[in-house]
This record gives C-alpha cells, sequence and structure tokens, in this order.
C-alpha cells in the first residue's frame, strides 16, 4: 500500500482504522515519515502503541482512540484505508471535503464506489492479513489508488459527490 501510494519523504499519512498499527509503523520506520492512526478500539490503540514503541518509533507516529469520521485529517498527504466498500463510500464526502488536492488515497481490498482508481496493485493476501479473505486466503487482493487532484478534474462540484 505504501509503494502504491508513492510515500516519499515529507509526505503525512493518515491511516483511518488503524489496528495494529501496522501501516503506520512501517511508514515512520521505512519511510521517516510522520504518521497516525486512528481507532475506534481502544485495544487496537494500546497494540499500537506497543507496536510503535518495539519498532522505536514513537518520536513520528501517534495513535488516536476516535471514530474515523469525526477526525482531524485536513494535513494529511497520504490517506489509507482497509475498510468496508460500504465504510469508503460513507467516508467519500468526508475525504472530498476534508483533504487537500492531490492528496493520496489508498484502500486495501475495497473500492471506492464510481470514484475510478489511477492504479490498482494486485497481490497475494496473507492469511494473517486483517480483513482479508479468510474463506480463500490465496485470493488475490487489490488495492486502490487515487488522488484527490484526479478526482476533481472528473468531477463537476462536491456536492455532486455527496450526492452519488
Ligand atoms: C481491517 S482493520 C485494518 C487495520 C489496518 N489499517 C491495516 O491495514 O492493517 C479495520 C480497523 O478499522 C477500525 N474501525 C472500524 N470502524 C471504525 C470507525 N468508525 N472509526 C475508527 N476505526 C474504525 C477497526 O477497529 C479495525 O481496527
Amino acid at each position: 500500500m505504501l509503494k502504491l501510494a508513492n510515500v516519499h519523504k515529507g509526505d503525512i499519512l493518515f491511516d483511518l482504522g488503524s489496528g495494529d498499527g501496522r501501516i503506520v509503523v512501517t511508514a515512520a520506520k521505512q519511510f521517516g515519515i510522520r504518521a497516525t492512526g486512528i481507532d475506534i478500539n481502544p485495544v487496537r490503540i494500546a497494540e499500537a502503541n506497543e507496536n510503535a514503541q518495539k519498532n522505536g518509533v514513537t518520536g513520528l507516529v501517534q495513535f488516536r482512540n476516535e471514530d474515523l469520521f469525526e477526525a482531524d485529517i485536513k494535513d494529511a498527504s497520504v490517506v489509507t484505508l482497509y475498510l468496508l466498500t460500504s465504510l469508503n463510500l460513507k467516508l467519500r464526502p468526508k475525504l472530498w471535503h476534508d483533504l487537500k488536492p492531490g492528496t493520496r488515497i489508498v484502500s486495501q481490498t475495497f473500492d471506492m464506489g464510481d470514484w475510478e482508481p489511477e492504479s490498482r496493485k494486485w497481490w497475494k493476501a496473507t492469511p494473517s492479513f486483517c480483513g482479508g479473505f479468510p474463506r480463500a486466503p490465496r485470493r488475490r487482493s487489490e488495492a486502490w489508488r487515487g488522488t484527490l487532484g484526479a478526482l476533481a478534474r472528473r468531477i463537476s462540484s462536491p456536492s455532486e459527490l455527496v450526492t452519488r
């Protein structure tokens, strides 16, 4: 996901629904960027903080126990998602409203409805990857990547998006 998002020095990543923090911690460790995880489950937040500590990235990362629909995400340059298509669709108006043009959005496995991705990447899902394909762990999973800049060129107004 991080490669697909073309994460690089200076990016600010938000993982909405950050689970055990693996995306946030990896972004900080491999790319030296600031990253924030938002999760509604306090147990996941505790795991994520432990994960950050173990990997020596507590200075770069933050985990917030919040509802992702209420979170302040306006500083993001990259947003990662591993939710469900239904949640992605519910999230679209917020992404559109809160994020700066050019922010890259990557969604693991679940698409963004009629927001067309700029690129897709396929790989084998590992059985341990949370929320993947527990009944068919060898099935290939798909990641969706798009930027608000590209979307803005195709969509005439934010209100159009909200009603789709
Ligand atoms: C499939 S896991 C993804 C974990 C992580 N992003 C990853 O890729 O490994 C989805 C996470 O979203 C969280 N979540 C679901 N609904 C949420 C909401 N409304 N606000 C914040 N977190 C939420 C769940 O608690 C869960 O940890």
